[in-house]
């Protein structure tokens, strides 16, 4: 149960973070044999190498559980002492329940309140925006956001174009309540949405529009996307926003000491870097390993650059991402584990 506490002034603190993966890796090579590909064509305009796939018993909640458990291990936080789960996907276990109610139950989170965001791959920092806003108002103490996607289930096979970009995976982060004296904290969030650009990425089939139960063509139930107008909005509005946030904070790009952006695109990655002047030694990447996992990539990214000590504490880290809406969001915080 979440309740009113309010009182002392606090601050959300990103204390850590956890991943977890399925087994099965997918390459380009493997999907050569799959659709009319290459290796060269993939990586040259994507930099993905590999993808993760889920098993066929596997579902999102599946993987946010087994992030879940992962961030609470390295945080060495009790499962009883998460106050709210919330959970950014767009490609849940089912319409209703929501994944994040499945996940609570699955990890024993059975104080905490759960629920879903759906902004796509603009979620995870959506989510956090969420859990910070949560934690600083007094109605929670400990906030768990996890980003779980089974994208494999929503690409059409037959589509070269879509399904050698996206992969499966969950991945999160823990908030915690922490006092303004003694930590820094969220500096702040620059979110948005643009609905006019809904059919430039998008699932057409599974809601109240075009029910499952319709008459509709089979494609109509994987991702359509129009690759060009995304990765040209990508391009602008991760240079805009991020721009926006650092401006209003009045922060220099200099400050910052790592760039973790949506795992979407090498080619898109490297555009905003250059444009934004950062030095590429301060921006991690792995999707050349998972592919685009949408909501859990940000996370995935974050895990990874602490296992690899890309990440030390006190680093001021800036979040940056877009996708179906379309949205956008990016995020200024000092990771302050201890
Ligand atoms: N393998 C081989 N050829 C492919 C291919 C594949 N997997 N996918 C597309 N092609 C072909 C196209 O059919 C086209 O052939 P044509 O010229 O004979 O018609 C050619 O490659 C060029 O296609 P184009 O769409 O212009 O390529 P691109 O350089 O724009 O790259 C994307 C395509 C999808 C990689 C790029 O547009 C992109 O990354 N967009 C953003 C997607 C994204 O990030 N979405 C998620 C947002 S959260």
């Amino acid at each position: 149960m979440i309740g009113i506490r309010g009182g002392a002034p606090r601050r959300a603190r990103l204390v850590g973070f956890g991943s977890y993966v399925p087994e099965t890796v997918v390459t380009n090579q493997d999907l050569e044999r799959l659709v009319d590909t290459s290796d060269e064509w993939i990586v040259t305009r994507t930099g993905i190498r590999e993808r993760r796939w889920v098993s066929s018993e596997q579902a999102t909640s599946d993987l946010a559980i087994g992030a879940a458990k992962d961030v609470l291990a390295r945080t060495g936080v009790a499962v009883t002492d998460v106050d709210v789960l919330i959970l950014p996907t767009c490609t849940p276990d089912h319409v209703f329940p929501s994944v994040a109610a499945l996940t609570a139950h699955g990890i024993g989170a059975t104080r905490a309140a759960a629920f879903d965001i759906q902004a796509a791959c603009s979620g995870f920092i959506y989510g956090v925006a969420q859990g910070t806003a949560m934690i600083e108002a007094g109605l929670a103490d400990t906030v768990l956001v996890v980003g779980a996607e089974v994208l494999s289930r929503f690409v059409d096979m037959e589509d070269r174009t879509t399904c050698v970009l996206f992969g499966d995976g969950a991945a999160g982060a823990l908030l915690t309540a922490g006092d303004p004296d003694r930590y820094t904290g969220f500096l702040g969030f620059e979110l948005g949405a643009d609905g006019s650009r809904a059919a430039d990425l998008q699932i057409p089939v599974g809601g109240s529009r075009l029910p499952a139960s319709g008459d509709f063509a089979p494609d109509q139930a994987f991702v359509k996307m129009n690759g060009r107008e995304v990765f040209k909005f990508a391009t602008r509005i991760m240079e805009e926003s991020v721009i926006r946030l650092l401006e209003r904070l009045d922060i220099s790009i200099d400050e910052v000491d790592l760039l973790v952006a949506h795992q979407a695109n090498q080619r898109i990655i490297d555009h905003a870097v250059k444009r934004l002047g950062i030095a590429e030694e301060r921006v991690f990447n792995n999707l050349e390993r998972y592919g685009n996992t949408s909501a859990a990539s940000i996370p995935l990214a974050l895990s990874e650059a602490v296992d690899a000590g890309r990440l030390s504490a006190g680093d001021l880290v800036l979040l940056v991402g877009f996708g179906a809406g379309l949205t956008w969001a990016s995020c200024l915080v000092r990771y302050e584990p201890e």
